[in-house]
């Protein structure tokens, strides 16, 4: 692990407060040309010595800008000590998490995981277009029926030709024969060019796409395609539980990956994280961001370095044997979870090692799904499945009533 460590409290205050240290202090430094300024103490609590001990909440107060891309080309000189600390997030995620090559990868902290799913289509729509002078609409985006909506967003937004590809009922693995078809479709009727976007654990069931169904049906008919990972949800916890490194940098045939650290990780809201590999980021640069010094390579303007600041303070906080840990602990609960349901003959499925179990809806009382907060599949029509994710609070104590009362109802 080249930046993956267990730091302890201290290590880690003296680490954010040093990088504090090195940006603006709107109080102290004349600063007299930017739109920004800290937190207004009229209204929050900004007391230094209150705060001392606190440095997330330092950074919030202190608020800075972390505008453009930190990863490549010159930055804002004001925020340089927190922009070193948002480069060290994305590269422990790029190498430590994803098995990549030191110094080879690009990236941010977007506002989530739609916007870092979006961030990398729209670099490929513009790879393509501009190495090949195709219009938006030749470019197919590839993914599969489980995959979140964010990839309807971008389509629209982008202007692209979408392909949903089928998934088994049961296991949720991709459709191959419908994959072939498509792809066969769309070439026949002129399209060349295709982005997937393959799932390193979807939304509702957890379930893991098959990358080389992709690749070799795409390489069998010869056309240009690139594949982003969609590890939101997945992307802290299934490089952990599996041995299967298809979805991360190690497989050369993946060139970027979205994580999402409020999800699993549990980071403030607006921590997603967009990665790529070197020499393809530039294809977002808008030539137009004349004020903001460096380049401007990101689909949001202006975004808090507090967001950056979190991720690095968590995932240093565990490093990576605590973090293994933690990940197991959900697994050991999601496996008791399926062992009652099991005995209760409740239909569901689990992606191996995964912390999502859905269940078929019929197997539970609506009442009860309502009373016990699980998620639908659909929240308009009569759901077909009801999902229950292990988190840090979803222990077996919180299941336990559940499948108390789930065992009356089936007697
Ligand atoms: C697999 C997957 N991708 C993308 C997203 C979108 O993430 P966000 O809500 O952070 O934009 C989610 C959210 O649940 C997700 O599960």
């Amino acid at each position: 692990m080249r930046y993956w460590k267990k730091l302890t409290h201290e290590e880690i205050s003296a680490r954010i407060f040093s990088a504090l240290g090195k940006n603006v202090d709107y109080k102290k430094n004349a600063v007299l040309g930017v739109p920004a300024s800290h937190l207004d103490d009229n209204v929050f609590f900004t007391d230094p010595s209150q705060l001392s001990q606190a440095p997330f909440l330092s950074s919030l107060v202190k608020n800075p800008n972390h505008i453009g891309c930190h990863t490549l080309g010159d930055s804002e000189p004001f925020f340089k000590g927190t922009h070193d600390i948002e480069r060290e997030v994305i590269n422990l995620c790029a190498e430590d998490i994803l098995n990549g090559e030191a110094e080879g990868f690009d990236g941010y902290i977007a506002s989530g995981g739609t916007e870092a799913n979006i961030q990398a289509i729209w670099m490929y729509r513009n790879l393509f277009v501009h190495q090949d002078e195709i219009s938006s609409k030749d470019i197919v985006l590839l993914f599969s029926e489980d995959a979140h909506y964010s990839m309807f967003k971008a389509a629209n937004l982008l202007n692209l030709t979408v392909g949903v590809i089928k998934v088994d009922e049961k296991s949720r693995a991709l459709d191959v024969e419908d994959l072939k078809s498509k792809v066969d479709e769309f070439t026949t009727n002129g399209h060349s060019h295709f982005i997937v976007v393959a799932n390193m654990m979807t939304t509702m069931f957890g379930s893991v796409d098959d990358i080389h169904a992709y690749t070799s049906t795409l390489k069998s008919k010869g056309v240009t395609y690139r594949v982003h990972i969609d590890g939101a949800y997945g992307g802290f916890v299934y490089p952990v539980v599996s041995k299967n490194a298809d979805l991360t940098f190690s497989n050369p045939e993946v060139s970027s990956v979205t994580l999402d650290a409020h999800k699993m990780v549990q980071a403030p809201y607006g921590t997603g994280i967009f990665i790529c590999r070197k020499d393809l980021i530039h294809h977002v640069m808008t030539n137009e961001a004349q004020y903001v010094q460096g380049m401007d390579l990101t689909l949001s303007g202006s975004r808090s370095g507090a967001n950056a600041i979190s991720v690095w303070m968590i995932l240093q906080t565990y490093g990576p044997y605590g973090w293994h840990e933690k990940i197991h602990l959900l697994n050991y609960r999601t496996d008791w979870l399926e062992k009652e349901l099991d005995a209760l003959g409740v239909q569901y499925h689990r992606t191996d090692s995964s912390n999502i179990v859905t269940m078929r809806s019929e197997d539970i009382p609506d009442d009860l799904a309502h009373k016990y907060g699980l998620v639908p599949d659909s929240h308009n029509n009569n759901p077909k499945w009801y999902k229950i994710v292990i988190m840090d609070h979803v222990t077996l104590d919180s299941m336990q009533p559940f499948i108390t009362e789930l065992a009356e109802r089936k007697k």
